[in-house]
């Protein structure tokens, strides 16, 4: 991730309305529903659906971008966020078991993508399916446990104690440092009609025009990454026409 400078905290002032947190659950929503649907995906293979060398290495890279983007969430917590509750709300929350989580994640995003890149080697074979398809499990349960943490612990804690001026410059500060054409689509796809319609709603028109080339761009990928599964992105793609 490209540095940042801190944030410059912003007190929170009486009877101001709490931050939206919707971008930050967006962004737990997409990885959840990535880990799980790729762990089905090479499952599939590993059971003897049919991986053309063109899919492995579809889902090779897809399984990279993913692990880059879990990355580059954490970091932006344990860089610009966690700082910035330790300012606002210091001694209201304990951050070290959901830091020592992410070091824990580090290693295990690293064994995935050695895994996913042998597999890509070996034209999508059932021997590196089998391998990739086990990291991506137990990375599926460790990320469900830690997110469900996290937004029970601190959610709250968010709401309560920061600004909404400080709120919006984390956001942003993810958004540039993110990468929007696997980023942007993933988050619409996974947001109901009624949150995709809002956010649409909000986006300039020419910001508009580039996530719908992106998102149908994303699409051909995921056509190729989960053969018959990629549907739910198809409303998602329609809206941004
Ligand atoms: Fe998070």
């Amino acid at each position: 991730m490209k540095t940042t400078p801190p944030v410059t905290i912003v007190a929170r002032q009486p009877g101001e309305p709490d931050p939206d947190l919707l971008g930050l659950a967006l962004a737990h929503r997409a990885m959840l529903t990535d880990v799980g649907r790729l762990a089905d995906t090479v499952a599939a293979i590993r059971d003897g659906q049919p991986c053309p060398p063109r899919r492995a290495r579809a889902i090779a890279r897809y399984t990279e971008l993913m692990c880059e983007s879990i990355h580059h969430h954490h970091t932006v917590e344990d860089k610009v966020l966690w700082p910035v509750i330790d300012a606002c709300a210091a001694g209201i929350v304990d951050l070290t078991e959901l830091t020592e989580d992410h070091a824990a994640l580090d290693p295990r995003l690293d064994a995935i993508r050695r895994r996913a890149n042998a597999f890509r080697i070996a034209d999508g074979d059932g021997r590196t399916a089998t391998l990739l398809a086990a990291e991506l499990a137990d990375l599926r349960t460790l990320l469900t446990e830690h997110i469900g943490e996290e937004e029970r612990d601190i959610f709250p804690v968010i709401r309560k104690y920061i600004s909404v001026a400080n709120w919006q410059t984390i956001e942003k500060t993810a958004q540039r440092t993110g990468r929007l054409a696997f980023d942007g689509p993933r988050t619409l796809a996974v947001m109901s009609d009624e949150e995709r319609a809002v956010a649409i709603r909000q986006l300039s028109p020419p910001l508009r025009a580039v996530i719908g080339l992106l998102s149908r761009r994303h699409r051909r990928f995921e056509r190729v990454v989960f053969a018959s599964s990629a549907s739910r992105d198809r409303s998602s793609t329609a809206a941004v026409r």
